[in-house]
């Protein structure tokens, strides 16, 4: 795919995914949204990436859904554009990678929804968070009026939602929306920071972890330590639990496989 809107950067297990259409503040148009997908499904199929760090060229993040193209949708339309928003969401959750959102401007709507698919959200002081697509006579359609409860809990969602206020970087750390907030010029480094931390780790245990938190949030308790009993068990077949093991015995760094 020729791609215009998302810029991909692999160097060694830490990919960069720029949203490049800064005239429209990053908006997801289709174009921009299948372009999206076609990163994540090249980063899956990898296989030597861990981490990929998610940002906006200028002064956005991603400003939401494309409100033009929208504003030309029949309910067909719009049912093909929230199932491929879904879709694409989905798959940064049930991928193998590590998601890092370095947000460093406006993240609306569905910019807004691409940050809580992410597994870690950092922030630069001058972002702006929120769902106003009420103020749109609408509401999210990427999973936002899902996620947001999940993440920050019914009523502080159901403010953000109802009354569309968009917030700032440091009332988003409150609510627990993103993990950190820096300066302007600090974000791409931290996120370079935490992805590094992380690519030094086994790629079978990140996959585990992902699956058992993402998972195990949306299925009853008793089921969800069921799944973390199955996984400790799988864990002991694999190299990396032995190479973790004998390299702490042998006081030096664990030599991780690559996947
Ligand atoms: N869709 C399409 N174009 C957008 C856009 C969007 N979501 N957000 C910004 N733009 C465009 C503007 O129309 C403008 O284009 P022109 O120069 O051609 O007029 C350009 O980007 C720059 O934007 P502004 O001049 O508005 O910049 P600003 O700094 O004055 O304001 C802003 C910034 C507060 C983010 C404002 O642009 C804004 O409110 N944007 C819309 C945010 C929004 O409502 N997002 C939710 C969309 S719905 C959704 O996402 C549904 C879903 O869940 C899937």
């Amino acid at each position: 795919m020729d791609r215009q809107n998302v810029v991909l950067i692999k160097e060694g297990p830490i990919a960069t995914i720029k949203m490049n259409r800064p005239d429209a503040l990053n908006a997801l148009n289709l174009q921009t949204l299948a372009e999206l997908s076609d990163v994540i499904d090249e980063l899956e199929k990898d296989g030597f990436v861990k981490c990929a760090i998610l940002t906006g060229e200028g002064k956005a993040f991603i400003a939401g859904a494309d409100i033009k193209q929208m504003s030309g949708m029949d309910p067909m339309d719009a049912k093909k554009f929230a199932r491929m928003g879904h879709a694409v969401l989905d798959s940064m959750e049930s991928s193998k990678v590590v998601y890092i959102a370095a947000v460093n401007g406006f993240a609306l709507g569905g910019g807004c929804e691409i940050m809580m698919a992410c597994d870690i959200a950092i922030a630069s002081n001058k972002a702006k968070i929120g769902q106003p697509e009420i103020n749109l006579g609408i509401h999210p359609g990427f999973g936002g009026t899902q996620r947001l409860p999940r993440l920050i809990g019914r009523m502080r969602a159901k403010e953000l939602l109802l009354t569309g206020d968009n917030i700032t970087a440091d009332e988003a750390y409150r609510l627990g929306l993103v993990n950190r907030v820096t300066e302007p010029d600090a974000l791409l480094p931290a996120a370079r920071e935490i992805a590094g931390k992380i690519a030094s780790k086994s790629a079978v245990q990140i996959s585990f972890i992902k699956t058992m938190v993402n998972k195990g949030a949306d299925i009853d308790l008793m089921s969800a330590k069921e799944l973390e009993i199955s996984y400790f068990i799988a864990s002991f077949s694999t190299e990396d639990r032995s190479e973790g093991m004998k390299a702490f015995i042998e006081k030096r760094r664990p030599d991780f496989k690559d996947r």
